[in-house]
């Protein structure tokens, strides 16, 4: 890790690991802002993933002047699109599949903690020291002539070095709480130990994100869904009390990592299953707190309503003799995110074993025969078709039907001994 930490000239680093591609876009952005009289910047995640040898998917670039002129004129050249928000000065620049972020450096000033702050423009160190950690605050200078020097003024490469989430200032979680999940992000994304003194203020203020709206918490834990392994996060935030300060009720233990873990083994890691899981052991009135503590989507609380219901009725498909069809009665209606999370719950391998074929195979049998071909056998048109079609979805579920011809012996045996013609 590090590579080149000790480097003040990290322009053979950035030759080395961007792609050609990637370098191409860059000088068009340098050539264009050198015209501008703009000094540009590779800042934040970008600066912070390349100097730990990590993947950059993404380039953060900030500029002193105006980022959205420059990435406009840089998308004419090169024939690509902009996106412009205005409120920070900042546009992405889509140029194939690289998402370019220009973002105006700035000074940032809340006017009340945990309120969106006020920007005015700045000088690059000015735009370091707004920043949340030390790590975060590290840019490399993309102008010419000065392409790859380094600008650490917060001695972020020394904390890369000695793998430690360290904030600027001890006002950083007051001004903005949401610093308390990214913080426990960073820590399980890089195993990094928080420095002793940002643990004290994170603990401090972990009460500060009650007062954080909806909006801006779920895109922390939606964020949190994206890590490799969320529990983790999850878990320190439990060990600082931030959970329950996002919650009461919400609470995390080794059961609830566990079944993280296997909801990925079982190839179901969705951001729904994860929520639902996050909420799986809060009851009816917590679980309606928190759809409205995180303002979230129908089909979001639809999984967590779902998966809590579900936890009354999976115990209803444990015995050995209950048949295929019954599992599917009893689990159609509920969204396979919730199933999906209920089977990563579970500690029976039977049920485990239901809720995955379920998910896998049975929820999609449908038999072959249709309402025409029902009616070609002399079923008359109404509600006797829909029933008909269910009970051969059964009987194909129980093995009782295999081929189409199995299905067509069975509507004609069922017609005669209900007195139908057939
Ligand atoms: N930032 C900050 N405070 C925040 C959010 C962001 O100071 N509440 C700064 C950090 O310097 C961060 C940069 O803005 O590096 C970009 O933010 P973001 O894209 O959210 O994070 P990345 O660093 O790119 O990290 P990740 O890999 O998690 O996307």
């Amino acid at each position: 890790m590090c590579p080149a930490v000790s480097d003040d000239n990290l322009a053979s680093l950035l030759r080395e690991r961007l792609s050609p591609d990637v370098l191409g876009v860059l000088g068009a952005i340098t050539r264009a802002a050198g015209e501008r009289r703009e000094r540009v910047y590779l800042v934040g995640g970008t600066v912070r993933d390349l100097l730990l040898g990590h993947e950059t998917l993404d380039l953060d670039l900030a500029v002193e002047g105006n980022a959205e002129a420059l990435a406009q004129t840089v998308a004419d050249e090169i024939g690509s699109s902009v996106v412009a928000h205005s409120r920070f000065g900042t546009a992405t620049l889509q140029a194939g599949t690289l998402s370019v972020d220009l973002a105006m450096a700035r000074t940032e000033r809340y006017p009340r903690p945990g309120a969106l702050p006020e920007v005015q423009p700045g000088a690059i160190e000015e735009d370091l020291s707004r920043r949340d950690f030390t790590i975060n605050a590290i840019a490399i200078d993309v102008s010419e002539p000065t392409f790859g020097a380094v600008i650490d003024p917060l001695a972020g490469r020394a904390d890369l070095e000695a793998r430690l989430i360290r904030v600027l200032h001890d006002g950083s979680f007051r001004d903005d709480p949401t610093r308390i999940l990214r913080a426990l992000r960073y820590q399980a994304r890089f195993d990094f130990a928080l420095e002793e003194h940002t643990e004290r203020l994170l603990k401090r203020h972990a009460e500060d994100l009650r007062g954080i709206s909806g909006d801006r918490v779920r895109h922390e834990l939606e964020r949190t869904w994206e890590e490799r392994e969320p529990e983790r996060v999850l878990k320190a935030a439990q060990e600082a009390g931030v959970l329950a300060a996002i919650h009461p009720g919400l609470a995390w233990d080794s059961t609830a990592s566990r079944r993280f873990a296997r909801a990925r083994r079982h190839g179901a890691a969705s951001p729904a299953v994860y929520l639902a899981l996050f909420a799986y052991k809060l009851d009816e009135a917590a679980v309606d707190g928190l759809v409205k503590r995180l303002a979230l989507s129908r089909a979001a609380a639809r999984a967590i309503r779902d998966a809590h219901g579900l936890r009354g009725v999976v115990a209803s498909i444990a015995a050995p003799e209950t048949r295929p069809s019954e599992v599917v009665q009893a689990l159609d209606g509920y969204s396979p995110d919730a199933v999906a999370a209920c089977r990563a719950a579970t500690e029976s391998p039977i049920i485990d074993e239901r809720l995955g074929r379920y998910l896998k195979e049975w929820r999609d049998v449908r038999p072959q025969l249709d309402g025409k071909s029902l009616a070609g056998l002399g079923v008359d048109e109404g509600p006797d078709v829909g029933a008909l079609l269910e009970r051969l979805r059964n009987a194909r579920l129980d093995g009782q039907a295999v081929t189409r011809d199995d299905e067509v012996a069975l509507v004609r045996r069922w017609l005669r001994s209900s007195g139908n013609a057939g």
